[in-house]
């Protein structure tokens, strides 16, 4: 084991023990102590799910990324295990940037991003990136002395060596493959497609997609796997243009439901669609489950947003695990079934009415930053309903539907920031013939709202103080409501 891999372990054990476990969010992954942010390498090895992430153990801000790393049965309960890369070697001392795992032979296989700080003839420094394999038992991982597997000269002429990163690598009968993103010759988005048989030897084998400028610079982080009888490409572009309430400025998630012409090694792609439309989601990967279930996971921050309250000892929260399904070419996100069983103290309120003239409504039992709560809404006869939650002593984060422009917004202007972030995004969602479903997550600093079973996702992270726990409905005009509302236990 390097020294640098010796020393973040030793830092994160001696550290960890430190946090108090009530510190953290109850079922939602995060660490015991340092910065996170991509989560990678999501996969299932050995019968058990591993998330490893981009991890910084030494402070809650980014530095020289490590891959911090955890493993689960059931997407609710972690198991903290050792960091499992370290930025030590010649290729790789600038940082082991995101990438992707796959079981293979009994081994677990990393494929990641090393970046290399470089002189050039002209004196100027690069960061250069290539592509590397570490092959492990689950807790250890021995970087292959073949590193780098795949530098950018593999790419086409003119590509960037410098914006070379994020593979994700998967198995197809005796095949790997793996994408990574990249910058072409004219600077816009390319996702390369490598090929090989051993997982050492990589070979050059299309561009599987490019975005011309459309959609952003760089395409972070992509992902690439087929779902019921369609192919999806998930990425996270930079350096996004807002557009109506699809996009926002900057780093974005977005999906492409296509095809794959494994002939010509392209992918045939739809509309992009956002992937969350809250403030706080981007990276996202996803894992097959055993029983054939496709399940995504993303880092619950903006790089535009840091929230984390400096006292925290970690940084960074990855979503709720989703299952993805597709109804009418969009993806559809649900919790992960698994969470069920962790359900507790039910509480529900049937027939709810709601009136302006009544003001706020608070109903019995119904209170919490702990919680799994379905609201049903009736508002064919009001304007708008709100859901006042996390509240207290001049705190609350909202959630508005309005009828008048069919948006569902989340407001965390109320949240206890201290500093002048994004407070506000909106998204269209359709009632239903007057009829509106939320299933709301809240875990102590996280808010995920799917609207109607998972047509749409909305997440977003508040660090108002836990004692903050109040729920209450207010509408314009009369609403009703149904609710069912469990506490999370772990
Ligand atoms: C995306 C990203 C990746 C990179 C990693 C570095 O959030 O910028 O492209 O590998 O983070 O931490």
């Amino acid at each position: 084991m390097s020294e640098k891999l010796d020393r973040a372990r030793a830092y994160e054990e001696e550290k960890r023990t430190q946090t108090p476990e009530g510190s953290k969010c109850v079922f939602h992954l995060t660490p015991a102590v340092g910065w996170i942010n991509d989560p990678n390498g999501f996969s299932r090895y050995q019968g058990e799910y591993h998330l490893f992430y981009q991890y910084h153990p030494y402070s809650t801000v980014w530095g020289p990324m490590h891959w911090g790393h955890q493993k689960t049965r059931d997407f609710i309960k972690w198991e903290h295990l050792p960091c499992a890369l370290a930025p030590d070697t010649g290729y790789d001392g600038q940082g082991c940037f995101s990438g992707s795992a796959v079981e293979h032979e009994g081994k677990h296989i990393l494929m990641y991003t090393g970046v290399l700080d470089r002189m050039e003839d002209d004196g100027r420094h690069t960061l250069r990136q290539t592509q590397c394999i570490a092959v492990g038992d689950g807790i250890n991982y021995e970087k292959l002395p073949e590193n780098p597997v795949i530098t950018a000269q593999a790419l086409p002429e003119g590509s960037s060596k410098e914006d070379f990163r994020d593979p994700r690598i998967w198995k197809e009968g005796d095949t790997f493959y793996a994408v990574a993103g990249s910058l072409g010759v004219d600077g816009s988005g390319q996702i390369a497609l490598f090929s090989s048989a051993d997982a050492g030897k990589w070979r050059f084998e299309s561009i599987l997609d490019a975005n011309g400028g459309r959609y952003g610079k760089m395409w972070e982080c992509p992902d690439f796997f087929p779902l019921e009888d369609s192919q999806i490409l998930i990425v996270s572009p930079q350096f996004m243009h807002a557009e109506g309430l699809e996009f926002h400025n900057g780093n974005n998630a977005i999906y492409f439901v296509g095809s794959y012409d494994r002939e010509k090694k392209k992918f045939l792609r739809k509309e992009a669609r956002s992937v969350d439309y809250g403030l706080d989601f981007y990276a996202p990967q996803t894992v097959e489950t055993a029983d054939g279930r496709r399940v995504m996971t993303g880092w619950l921050q903006s790089w535009d947003n840091y929230l984390t309250p400096e006292e925290f000892p970690w940084s960074g929260i990855m979503s709720i695990p989703r299952e993805l399904e597709l109804r009418d070419d969009r993806l559809i996100q649900n919790p992960v079934r698994e969470l069920e069983r962790y359900r507790q103290n039910e509480v529900s309120h049937k027939g709810v009415t709601l009136s302006e003239k009544a003001g706020k409504t608070e109903l019995e039992g119904v209170r919490g930053r702990v919680l799994d709560m379905t609201v049903e809404a009736d508002v064919s006869r009001s304007d708008a309903l709100t859901l006042h939650l996390a509240a207290g002593e001049g705190f609350e984060t909202t959630l508005t539907y309005e009828k008048g422009k069919g948006t569902l917004t989340t407001d965390r202007t109320y949240s206890g920031l201290k500093k002048d972030l994004l407070c506000t995004r909106s998204m269209y969602v359709d009632a239903k013939e007057g009829k509106l479903k939320l299933r709301l997550l809240m875990d102590k600093y996280t808010l995920e709202v799917f609207v109607n079973d998972g047509e749409q996702a909305m997440s977003s992270v508040i660090f108002t103080p836990p004692e903050a726990e109040g729920i209450a409905f207010s509408c314009k005009g009369e609403s009703s409501l149904d609710l069912v509302m469990y506490e999370i236990m772990v």
